[in-house]
């Protein structure tokens, strides 16, 4: 399938980091027997990664800022695009061998998505989209799934970390959408939540606390999906407050209309 050079760009970068990811996941396994345990050796992976995109984001579009979750901010010469990278989502999955996480690359142009990312490269599962292009799973076109029931609807969530995030509001969220919905799950990689509704694998997502680097990629994956995405106020941007719903159009405001009472 033909796309943009753009596109090319990001995907071209994403396989190599990719592979360096795949390489570091087999050393992982092998560190899990370890006394040591593999926690320095994936702080190294997930660095080497964001150092490879960010050489040849850089190399192909010379002067665009990049904001990494590794090595923060780095501006350019170009003050209207800016990279914004999770070099490794899923951390504590990728630390287990649980294959699942990702690759999330976003670009945005004066303030707005208008390109995303998002790979694992351990089933070579790539999301692609760009602003009024559509949104791809390997080159098929992806739709994000049509339930307008919740009692038949898969949602998934996130939970916070030890020491962060609110747990008892997190138990409470948990407990309000459990009781409507035929599933809930915790797959542990913002990303790829965002990237599962977007395919219809999944019928909606949430999370609190969260970092740009997290959503910017499946904001635009979602919508250009067909779907909706936005902070738990329902009408904020995910990117500025930090929080995400998103879902088909019914999914969506269910969940803000469960969720918002809760907690804002
Ligand atoms: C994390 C994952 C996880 C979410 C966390 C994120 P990281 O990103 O996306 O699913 O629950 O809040 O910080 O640390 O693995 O890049
Ligand atoms: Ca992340
Ligand atoms: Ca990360």
């Amino acid at each position: 399938m033909l796309h943009s050079a753009l596109i090319n760009v990001m995907v071209k970068a994403a396989r190599r980091a990719g592979r360096s990811l795949k390489r570091d996941l087999g050393e992982v396994e092998h560190l899990q027997v370890s006394l040591k345990g593999p926690a320095n050796f994936v702080t190294a992976a997930d660095k080497r990664a964001e150092e490879m995109l960010y050489t040849d984001l850089s190399k192909a579009r010379p002067g665009y800022g990049f904001i990494g979750e590794e090595g923060g901010s780095r501006e350019g010469a170009d003050k209207s695009h800016t990279w914004i990278v999770d070099p490794l989502d899923g951390t504590t999955n990728f630390l287990h061998g649980i294959p699942q996480f990702a690759i999330s690359i976003g670009l945005q142009r004066e303030g707005v998505i208008i390109a995303g990312l998002i790979y694992n490269p351990a089933n070579d599962e790539l999301y692609i989209a760009e602003r009024g292009k559509g949104a791809f799973l390997n080159d098929q076109r992806i739709r994000v799934a049509g339930r307008r029931q919740m009692e038949s609807s898969v949602v998934a969530c996130g939970m916070p970390h030890i020491g962060r995030g609110d747990l008892e509001l997190s138990r409470a969220e948990m407990t309000a959408i459990q009781a409507k919905v035929a599933g809930l799950r915790r797959f542990g990689a913002a990303s790829l939540d965002m990237a599962f509704v977007a395919a219809g694998r999944l019928d909606g997502y949430w999370e609190r606390n969260l970092q740009p680097w997290d959503m910017a990629a499946g904001q635009i994956i979602i919508r250009e999906a067909g779907g909706v995405v936005s902070g738990i106020a329902g009408d904020d941007d995910c990117l500025k407050t930090g929080t995400v719903v998103c879902g088909n159009e019914y999914v969506h405001g269910e969940l803000v209309k469960m969720l918002k009472p809760l907690g804002g």
